[in-house]
C-alpha cells in the first residue's frame, strides 16, 4: 500500500470547477478576505495574553515578542499564500499536502487542522464566556451574573471551593454562530465585517487615547534583566532577558492564529491567484502593526508588574480605568468590543473547520456526510452541526488553558508542514503556474519551519504528548476508514497504477 500516493494538482483544480451543485460559491473579494483574516486574528490573544506575557516573561519587551512571533507567522504566511494562490480549492494546508507530500501526510495535517480550528473556537468561546459574565456585571448588575458552576468546566473550581459543572455561555455562543454559518459564506462574511470594524476601532481608540498616558519609565528597561518569578500556580521560572522575549513570543503566538484560516476560503474567492496572497499577508501585516502599537501602549500605561497582581484579569480594562482618568467609558466599551471580537474569531474558526472536513470528505477520507452541501444555502450544513456538537463538548467541559495550548501546538505543527511543503512542491512540480511565489526558497520556508519548530519546543512536554495522542487517534481513523475509502487510491487501482 502506498501511503504517500499524491493527488495531482490538475485533478484538484478540475474538481473545484466541476462540482456543480455540490460546490461552494465564489463570492469573496480582497477586502472581505482581509476582513475574514482580521476577524479570525484579533481576539483573546491580544486582549488576554499580552498582559500575561508581559507579566510572566518579557516585561515591556512583549512588544519585541510580538515582532518575533509575527516573523515566524510571516514566513509561514508566505508559504500559505503560494499554495493558496496555486490551488484555490477549499481545505487549505490539507489540500496542498495531498498534492505535495501524499495522502498520509495530508490526512495528518487535515486532522491537525481540525484540532487547530475546533479547539481554537472552543478556547475563544471559553474566554467569551468569562467576558460575558463581566459584561453582565458591568451593564446589568453583579447579582445577575451566571453562577460559577454553570460557566466553568468540571475540572475547575473557584477560590471558595465551588466546582464547575458545565460552561453554558460557551456552548450558547457556538450554537448561535453555527446558526449564522449555515446561512452561507456571504452571511458569515457580512456579520464578520461588521464585527471587525468594531474591534479594530476599539484597538485604535485604545492606542490613540492611551498614547498620551504612556509613562516612559514603564518602558525602562525595554528588556528587563533576568530574574526568577513565581506564577499564579506557584511555579517559579525565569523572567526577562532574550529568553523572556522568546517565551513571550510563544505565548502571544496565539494572537496570530487565524490568518491561515483565510486560505480555507480559497474555493469561495474571486480571482484567488491575486486575492489569496492579499488576504493572507494583508491581514497579517495589519494585525502586526496594531499588535506592536497596542502592546507598546498597554505596557506604557501600566507597569508590567501590575499585571501580576490587581491587573491580572481583564488587564486592558484595568489599565484604562486605573491609569487613564476620564476614560471609564472606554473601559466599558472595551468589554463590549471584546465580546464582539471573540465572536468573529469563533465564527471564522468554525467556518475553516467545516471547509477542511468538506475537502477530506470529498476525497473519501472521512464519511461523505461532511461534503453534503445544502441546496439552498450552498454550505455544508450537516458538517457545521456535527462540528457544533464536537466543539461545544470541548467548550463545555475542558478548561481554556488546555484547549488554548493544544490550539497553538496544532497550528505550529501545520505551519511547519506547510513551510516544508513549499520546498517539496518546488522540486516535484517546478513548472506549475504560481501566481504568488514565496521569496528566497528554501531560506524563507526553512526559517518558517525553524521559528515555528522552536515555539513547539517551548510549549513543553505535556502539549507534545497531547498532540501525539491526537495524531494517534487520527492514524486509527485513517487506517480503519480513510485509506479504504480514498478516492485517489480507488482511481489509481482502477487505472492499474
Ligand atoms: N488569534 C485568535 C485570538 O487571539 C485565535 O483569539
Amino acid at each position: 500500500m502506498n501511503l504517500f500516493i499524491k493527488k495531482p494538482i490538475n485533478t484538484l483544480l478540475s474538481e473545484a470547477q466541476d462540482a456543480g451543485e455540490q460546490s461552494l460559491l465564489r463570492h469573496l473579494g480582497p477586502v472581505q478576505l482581509i476582513m475574514l483574516g482580521i476577524g479570525a486574528i484579533i481576539g483573546a490573544g491580544l486582549f488576554v495574553r499580552t498582559a500575561a506575557a508581559a507579566a510572566d516573561h518579557a516585561g515591556p519587551g512583549v512588544t519585541i515578542s510580538f515582532i518575533v512571533a509575527a516573523l515566524g507567522c510571516a514566513f509561514a504566511g508566505m508559504c500559505y499564500a503560494e499554495f493558496a494562490a496555486m490551488t484555490p480549492v477549499a481545505g487549505s494546508a490539507y489540500t496542498y499536502s495531498y498534492a505535495t507530500m501524499g495522502e498520509f501526510f495530508a490526512w495528518i495535517i487535515g486532522w491537525d487542522l481540525v484540532l487547530e480550528y475546533g479547539l481554537g473556537a472552543a478556547t475563544v468561546a471559553i474566554a467569551w464566556s468569562e467576558y460575558f459574565n463581566k459584561f453582565i456585571a458591568e451593564f446589568i448588575g453583579p447579582g445577575w451574573t451566571i453562577p460559577y458552576a454553570l460557566c466553568h468546566s468540571p475540572f475547575q473550581s473557584s477560590t471558595d471551593g465551588v466546582s464547575g459543572i458545565i460552561n453554558l455561555p460557551a456552548v450558547a455562543i457556538i450554537i448561535g454562530l453555527t446558526l449564522i454559518i449555515v446561512r452561507g459564506i456571504q452571511a458569515s462574511a457580512s456579520v464578520n465585517s461588521v464585527i471587525v470594524v468594531v474591534k479594530v476601532a476599539i484597538v485604535l481608540l485604545c492606542i490613540g487615547f492611551g498614547w498620551q498616558f504612556i509613562k516612559p519609565e514603564n518602558h525602562e528597561p525595554m528588556i528587563p534583566a533576568v530574574t526568577s518569578v513565581t506564577n499564579s500556580l506557584g511555579i517559579s521560572h525565569s523572567f526577562g532577558g532574550w529568553g523572556g522575549i522568546l517565551a513571550g513570543a510563544g505565548v502571544v503566538f496565539f494572537a496570530f492564529i487565524g490568518f491561515d484560516a483565510v486560505s480555507t476560503a480559497a474555493q469561495e474567492t474571486k480571482n484567488p491567484g491575486r486575492n489569496m496572497p492579499i488576504g493572507i499577508l494583508g491581514s497579517l501585516a495589519i494585525c502586526t502593526v496594531l499588535y506592536v502599537l497596542f502592546s507598546y501602549v498597554l505596557t506604557g500605561i501600566a507597569n508590567y508588574t501590575e499585571f501580576r497582581t490587581k491587573g491580572a484579569e481583564a488587564s486592558v480594562a484595568y489599565a484604562i480605568s486605573e491609569h487613564m482618568t476620564g476614560y471609564g467609558w472606554l473601559a466599558k466599551l472595551v468589554t463590549v468590543a471584546i465580546l464582539f471580537g471573540f465572536s468573529s474569531v469563533i465564527l471564522v474558526m468554525l467556518l475553516g473547520q467545516s471547509r477542511v472536513f468538506y475537502s477530506m470528505a470529498r476525497d473519501g477520507l472521512v464519511p461523505k456526510i461532511f461534503a453534503e452541501i445544502h441546496p439552498q444555502f450552498r454550505t455544508p450544513v450537516k458538517s457545521n452541526w456535527l462540528f457544533c456538537v464536537f466543539v461545544g463538548l470541548f467548550a463545555a467541559f475542558i478548561p481554556g488553558d488546555i484547549v488554548g495550548d493544544m490550539t497553538s501546538i496544532g497550528t505550529l505543527f501545520a505551519f511547519v508542514l506547510v513551510s516544508l511543503g513549499v520546498i517539496m512542491m518546488r522540486k516535484s512540480d517546478p513548472n506549475a503556474e504560481r501566481p504568488f511565489r514565496t521569496p528566497f526558497v528554501p531560506i524563507v520556508p526553512l526559517l518558517g519551519a525553524a521559528v515555528c519548530g522552536a515555539m513547539i519546543f517551548g510549549l513543553g512536554v505535556e502539549n507534545w504528548t497531547r498532540l501525539i495522542v491526537w495524531l494517534f487517534l487520527g492514524c486509527g481513523i485513517y487506517f480503519g476508514y480513510g485509506m479504504h475509502h480514498s478516492k485517489v487510491r480507488l482511481a489509481s487501482s482502477q487505472s492499474g497504477q
